[in-house]
């Protein structure tokens, strides 16, 4: 039985069409829904770089920690009337590396996640957050196409 699930997200289109399958799990049996976003320190350095120059790592940190604060509350919302446990988590690093290591360190039984993210480019058939985790983690993954 699926009692524990890792849902990190990017909130991108992409991400959100992970929503309709975890209300699916979530009325079968769901206890925890984790969501976690990694504010990717490679984007943190190229947004201080082109938007944010005043600003320093620790500033741009805290702006990504807000804005991901407002959307996990929109995400959250989504959930509204269910009975399950829902916590959100904000890390800063390789997304792909702090997804295996949130999903060992809950032991969380299944990562759900979508199979491209904020990637406009079309040709892309698989983003690598997503290639990472499926190949690389331990924990069973459900890809949202
Ligand atoms: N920073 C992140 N934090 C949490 N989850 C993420 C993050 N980035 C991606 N994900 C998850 O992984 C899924 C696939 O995104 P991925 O990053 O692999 O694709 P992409 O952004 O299109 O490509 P790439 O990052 O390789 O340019 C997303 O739908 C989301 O569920
Ligand atoms: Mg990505």
């Amino acid at each position: 039985m699926v009692k524990k699930v890792l849902f990190p997200t990017d909130f991108s289109e992409h991400s959100k069409k992970c929503i309709g399958y975890l209300k699916k799990i979530a009325d079968c049996g769901l206890e925890h829904l984790y969501l976690l976003h990694v504010a990717d320190y490679r984007i943190i350095g190229e947004t201080d770089m082109m938007f944010e120059e005043v600003l320093d790592d620790e500033q741009v940190i805290r702006n990504c920690q807000k804005r991901a604060e407002e959307k996990f509350k929109e995400l959250i919302k989504e959930f509204d009337g269910n009975s399950i446990k829902i916590e959100t988590i904000f890390k800063v690093g390789s997304p792909f590396s702090e997804i295996i290591r949130t999903a060992d360190e809950l032991d969380v039984d299944l990562i759900v996640l979508g199979f491209r993210g904020y990637n406009i480019a079309e040709e892309l058939l698989l983003g690598s957050t997503a290639e990472k985790v499926v190949r690389k983690s331990k924990k069973p993954v459900l890809m949202i196409k």
